[in-house]
């Protein structure tokens, strides 16, 4: 077997205790996808053949969520604890005699990119090293392990934090947790490796000391960005790293002709996509499989989750799931469209309004106070201000059809099922519960009656009497004048 062939381990198997969590901390996720997720991708763009997860804890719902990675092979770590142990099951699983690299890979470590891995493998193989640390210069390291030089400035070995001396808790060169290793130098350290230390687990790190001690090259090299080498312990790590991956992604759409105003505040998942000349204002989410097209506004206090946005839509305060917004199109101020809401082109979904399961075609309007579900809405449409769909009548629910350049009249309800013909019209207050022809005019509010004099002989004494009893000497008074 080629000796520059590489094998990829990625270690998470652990379970993550300071998250305290019911979920494996390699599943929690940052920028769209889990932590593992995003280390398993960056590894598989290197083009390995034999990239591995060790899996232990919560083991199945970890291998589940490897599913989009058909390449990868989970190996299951048995009962002995440590990073060490984890790195020796992946290694006995890679097929004998495998004499390539091994790039160790953790997985809670999620903001390292491929470049880095390339650069690392690229300075063990010009080195002719054993083993290769990516390590970091931190000025907080705590909780990480700190690499020892010798005197002559040479990796000597890695202290974990819980086993150093104060003098070594002093170093602020970290390890990342990220190395690569000459195959079957790695084998031979591993099987030397004991579980004498404060945490009773076989350290991979021991590696670089019995390596050393066999007379083994062993050199770091620093990650280009040290933030980049953040490992997510705990709640407080996983914000920050949540936070560093979201700046990357915001700057690389900058980069890319998206106008972002406010970085801070505007979250991109790494799963969404966005085109040149897209506008995001300030207090913006933009989640899951989300895609903008040029030209469109989004913000601010908008949230996108699964949405797609055609060329140049505005959705201004609006919060929109597994939606389709039309090129033109526009939503809000303060629009919900859930899920299968679709918007064809130009039309408009306007404020208080909330759209699910839904199409409404091209220009048409949806503009104030209304609810629409599992309807289906012609071209040119305007239903008036309260418009509501009643598709739910406690047992199914059922659709409304509703025409083109249908207009309703204010506060329509449509009770489902029903058809509205195209050009018709309701009147205000109308409550659909009959098909309407195409053409017609539905009325369904019988005609107003005025009874006079009501208010003053039935509530008499009070502020409306009075008013009432003002406004009629008022007007007598000015019959008389006239007179
Ligand atoms: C580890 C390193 C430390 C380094 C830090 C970088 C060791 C002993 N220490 O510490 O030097 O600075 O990472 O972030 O390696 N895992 C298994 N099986 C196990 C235990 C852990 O697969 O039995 C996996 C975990 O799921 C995790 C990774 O290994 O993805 C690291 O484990 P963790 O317990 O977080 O190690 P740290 O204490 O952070
Ligand atoms: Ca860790």
């Amino acid at each position: 077997m080629a000796e520059n062939e590489l094998a990829i381990v990625i270690l998470a198997a652990g379970q993550g205790t300071r998250m305290r969590s019911s979920t494996p901390k390699v599943l929690h996720r940052i920028g769209g996808r889990t932590l593992l997720g995003h280390v398993v991708r960056q590894a598989e763009s290197l083009g390995s053949e034999h990239v591995r997860v060790v899996v232990r804890h919560e083991r199945d719902r970890v291998v589940e969520s490897l599913a989009d990675f058909p390449g990868v092979v989970a190996v299951d770590q048995d009962e002995i604890p440590g990073t060490g142990r984890a790195t020796q099951v992946a290694v006995e699983a890679l097929p004998a005699g495998f004499a390539g690299d091994v790039l160790v890979l953790s997985g809670d470590v999620p903001l390292i990119e491929a470049d880095t891995f390339r650069a690392l493998l690229d300075e063990h193989r010009r080195r002719d090293a054993d083993a290769t640390i990516l390590s970091a210069e931190l000025a907080d390291p705590s909780g990480y392990g700190r690499v020892i030089r010798d005197d002559a400035g040479m990796v000597a070995r890695i202290v974990e934090q819980k086993d150093a001396t104060a003098e070594e808790a002093s170093v602020t060169e970290i390890n990342s947790g990220v190395y690569v290793f000459r195959g079957p130098a790695l084998r031979d350290a591993l099987a030397r490796v004991g579980t004498d230390n404060a945490q009773g687990e076989m350290y991979l790190t021991d590696v670089m000391r019995i390596l050393r001690d066999a007379g083994r090259g062993v050199a770091a090299i620093s990650a280009p960005d040290a933030r980049t080498a953040l490992g997510v312990n705990d709640r407080v790590q996983l914000a920050d790293a949540a936070r560093i991956l979201n700046q990357r992604v915001v700057r690389r759409w900058q980069l890319e002709g998206v106008t972002i105003l406010d970085p801070q505040t505007t979250w991109i998942d790494d799963t969404a996509t966005l085109e040149a000349d897209v506008t995001v204002l300030p207090n913006t989410h933009i989640l899951g499989a989300s895609s903008v097209a040029t030209g469109a506004v989004i913000g601010p206090d908008t949230s996108l989750v699964d949405t797609e946005v055609g060329a140049g839509a505005t959705v201004r305060r609006s919060d929109a799931t597994l939606a389709v917004i039309g090129a033109h199109a526009t939503v809000g101020p303060w629009a919900y469209l859930r899920a299968g809401a679709e918007l064809a082109d130009s039309a408009k979904a306007g404020t208080f309004v909330e759209i699910k399961n839904s199409t409404v075609g091209e220009g048409s309007k949806v503009p104030h106070l209304s609810y629409v579900g599992d309807t289906t809405i012609g071209v040119g449409v305007n239903l008036g201000a309260g418009a509501i769909t009643a598709n739910y009548d406690d047992v199914a629910k059922h659709r409304t059809e509703i025409g083109d350049h249908v207009h309703s009249g204010s506060h329509t309800v449509f009770i489902a099922p029903v058809r509205i013909g195209d050009g018709a019209k309701t009147g205000a207050g109308a409550v659909i519960r009959k098909d309407v022809p195409a053409g017609s005019l539905a009325l369904s509010v019988a005609p107003q009656r005025n009874i006079e004099g009501w208010v003053e002989k039935n509530r008499a004494g009070t502020a409306a009497a009075e008013a009432s009893e003002h406004a009629h000497d008022a007007e007598k008074a000015t019959d008389v004048g006239q007179e």
